[in-house]
């Protein structure tokens, strides 16, 4: 599997891969690859003459430089993962001086409020981040179709939102959320967790689920507040935030409508490890 270290030899290849008339798939990771990835980059295979797969753990979209530094690294093991799946898939692998020269600051962007939703309201500076990455990605590999899991679907919206906003040529495609056979969400961040956590975390898409059944008859707040008194007994799980939201601008919903589409979102810390999850009410 070729596995490009710098940006040069990357866009070289591109470029005679796209003169052969190839489309390219595109799924942007920082590592430690898991199912949920895999199925990202299968979905990709599917539409695309080639799959790049970034392995790329972007320091500017963390606000917390612990949680930068415990960022598994694995790129060894990603390489022999991707390999079991098929061959034309190539791996950009960059260094931090290959993406960000010596600075390594992230733009400010404007995702019309999108950005200061649930994830921006308790990850500072986050999307800004994740909006210099992967908009530095969409113009180092051009790629014709880009694969992001609906785990982070605030994240999901936001790229969408870069993409138009920046008239960059990429269609950009949500995946649905791969999960553990518990419900758990998959998530590098999983691999952390001790085992009993990783089993008492399936309790998040539990409460998700039963969230859902509660919307038909109840008020977004009355399942909010059921949300909230679950995590509330639980022993291990702290909630941070649970919240419905309009999936159009991700506004917290005050009043149900017919004609809107909801999703319920949950971020909670399990030995101080963060885990987010969401799913579609209606
Ligand atoms: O979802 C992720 O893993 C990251 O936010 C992404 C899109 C690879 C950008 O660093």
């Amino acid at each position: 599997m070729t596995i490009f270290y710098t940006q040069n030899n990357l866009k070289t290849f591109v470029e005679a891969q796209k003169s052969e008339g190839k489309t390219i798939g595109f799924v942007p990771t920082m590592g430690a690859l898991h199912e949920g990835h895999l199925s990202l980059v299968r979905n990709a295979m599917t539409s695309n003459d080639i799959v790049f797969v970034s392995v790329f753990v972007n320091p500017t979209q963390f606000d917390n430089a612990t949680d930068l530094e415990k960022y598994p690294r694995t790129l060894d093991a990603d390489v022999e993962l991707l390999k079991t799946l098929g061959k034309n898939i190539f791996v950009y692998a960059p260094s931090v001086a290959d993406i960000y020269n010596s600075d390594v600051n992230a733009e400010k962007f404007s995702f019309d409020g999108l950005e200061f939703e649930m994830e921006g309201k308790f990850r500072k500076g986050h999307f800004d981040g994740v909006g210099t990455i992967v908009k530095r990605l969409f113009e180092i590999i051009t790629p014709h179709n880009a694969y992001f899991g609906e785990k982070d679907f605030q994240q999901l919206m936001i790229i969408k939102k870069l993409a138009s906003k920046y008239k960059l040529p990429v269609n950009v495609i949500g995946c649905e959320i791969y999960r553990e056979p518990s419900g758990l969400a998959m998530s590098s961040r999983n691999q952390r967790l001790s085992e009993n956590a990783r089993k008492e975390s399936a309790f998040i898409y539990k409460t998700l689920l039963e969230a859902k059944k509660k919307f038909g008859t109840k008020s977004a707040m009355q399942v909010k507040e059921w949300v909230q008194k679950q995590f509330n007994k639980h022993p291990l799980l702290t909630l941070e935030y649970v919240e419905i939201a309009n999936i159009k601008n991700l506004k917290t919903v005050k009043r149900k409508s017919k004609n809107q589409t909801y999703r319920i979102f949950i971020a909670a810390f399990i030995e101080n490890i963060r885990l987010i999850d969401n799913i579609a009410l209606n």
